[in-house]
This record gives C-alpha cells, structure tokens and sequence, in this order.
C-alpha cells in the first residue's frame, strides 16, 4: 500500500469517528437540552384571544363583564380587560392588554371601521402609541379619545387615527363581535399594541 493511500485512509477514519463522537456528543446533550425549563406565559399576560370577554378595568364594577347596555352611545369610552371564559382568568397581568370599548352611532363609522366593530362598538388598544400611557381620556366636544400625557388625540371613527398630538400612529383595533349583549373579542389585534422599540429608549416611558 502507498503512503498516500495509507494517510487517506487514515483521514477518512478519523473523520468516521469524529463524526461518531459528535452524534454520541449529541445524543448525550438531548436530555439536557429537553430537561431546560420552557418558558411559561403566565395566563394573566396572554394576549387576548376570539371568545374572550371583556370586563371593566377601572371603577366600581371591576372586573365585571361588560354588557353593551354599559356603554353610553357617543362615548366616552370604558376602559376593559379580556377574560378567558372558559378559566375565568382576567388578562390584566400584561400592560398591553388594555383596551378600550365605545359605542357610537354606526353610520358615523368608516367602513374600514365597520368590519371589526359591532353594532356600532369598536374597541382598541388603550395603550397610547407616543409612550404608553393609557388614553383614558374623552374629549366630548370633538368627540376624540385623548391621552392626558402629552395631549394625544385619536378619532374613534376612523381607526382611531392620529388627529392631534405627537403620537406616531393610530391605536391599534381588536375585533369584536356581539354574542348575549355583550362585546365578544372576535381575532387578535390588527397591528402590535403599546409602544414599538425604539420609541421608547428614545423619549422615555408612561405610567398607566
Ligand atoms: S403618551 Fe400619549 S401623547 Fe404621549
């Protein structure tokens, strides 16, 4: 045999068995790696979810489901929470969650508007785009949502769109539906609620 066929094959049984080693090495690891704690969602943080229901975030009556009899026609809005129906559990746990109900007159609505509302209630994120704080706010005589912080405004007609005030987009809408008389959450959010990277390093944040 030649020198050269000698070390080739040499190589190629090295190779053989650092290649063996290393699914051994693996295969060693998988138990550890399967054993590594998975990360858990605390069920008050999930997002909310189609069926959930909607309770009152603040007031007298928290964390009683919201029926639409609540909701005065032509605002101001309700501030709420969802509930899982099935484990009770209010998602409260995650700022994000917070949203905001209000009832106006359907013919007032866009019809962008009108596919996610019902019977003229529409709900979004009550957690203001600029930093955070909750818009929990009614400006009556414009009827606009306000945020109290830097005096954000959003109209609730037109998805809830940035009408005044330095927040750089609208509130974020949840779909609802009606089922009993009460508002039902019918999909998730249409875009990401709160307030995105990058904003907040730059400006600061609220407190709700
Ligand atoms: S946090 Fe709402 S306007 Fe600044």
């Amino acid at each position: 045999m030649s020198k050269k066929t000698d070390t080739t094959r040499r190589a190629i049984v090295g190779a053989t068995l650092g290649v063996g080693l290393g699914i051994g090495s693996l295969s060693l690891l998988a138990p550890v790696i399967s054993l590594r704690p998975k990360k858990v969602v605390n069920p008050e943080d999930e997002p909310p979810k189609e069926g959930d229901l909607l309770v009152f975030a603040t007031g007298d009556k928290t964390g009683q489901e919201i029926t639409i009899d609540d909701l005065p026609l032509g605002g101001p809005e309700v501030l709420a929470y969802p509930k899982d129906p099935q484990s009770g559990v209010v998602k409260s746990g995650e700022k994000n969650n917070l949203v905001l109900l209000i009832r106006l007159d359907p013919a007032e609505l866009s019809e962008e508007v009108k596919q996610y509302a019902a019977d003229g209630t529409v709900c979004y994120s009550a957690i203001c785009t600029h930093l955070g704080c909750a818009v929990g706010e009614w400006d009556a005589q414009r009827g606009l949502l306000l945020c109290p912080c830097h005096k954000g405004l959003f109209d609730p007609r037109k998805g809830a769109e940035v009408v005044g005030g330095p927040p750089p987009r609208p509130l974020p809408t949840l779909p609802i539906k009606l089922e009993n008389g009460k508002p039902v959450v019918a999909g998730g959010f249409t875009s990401p609620p709160g307030v995105l990277a990058g904003t907040e390093a730059a400006g600061g944040s609220c407190t709700i």
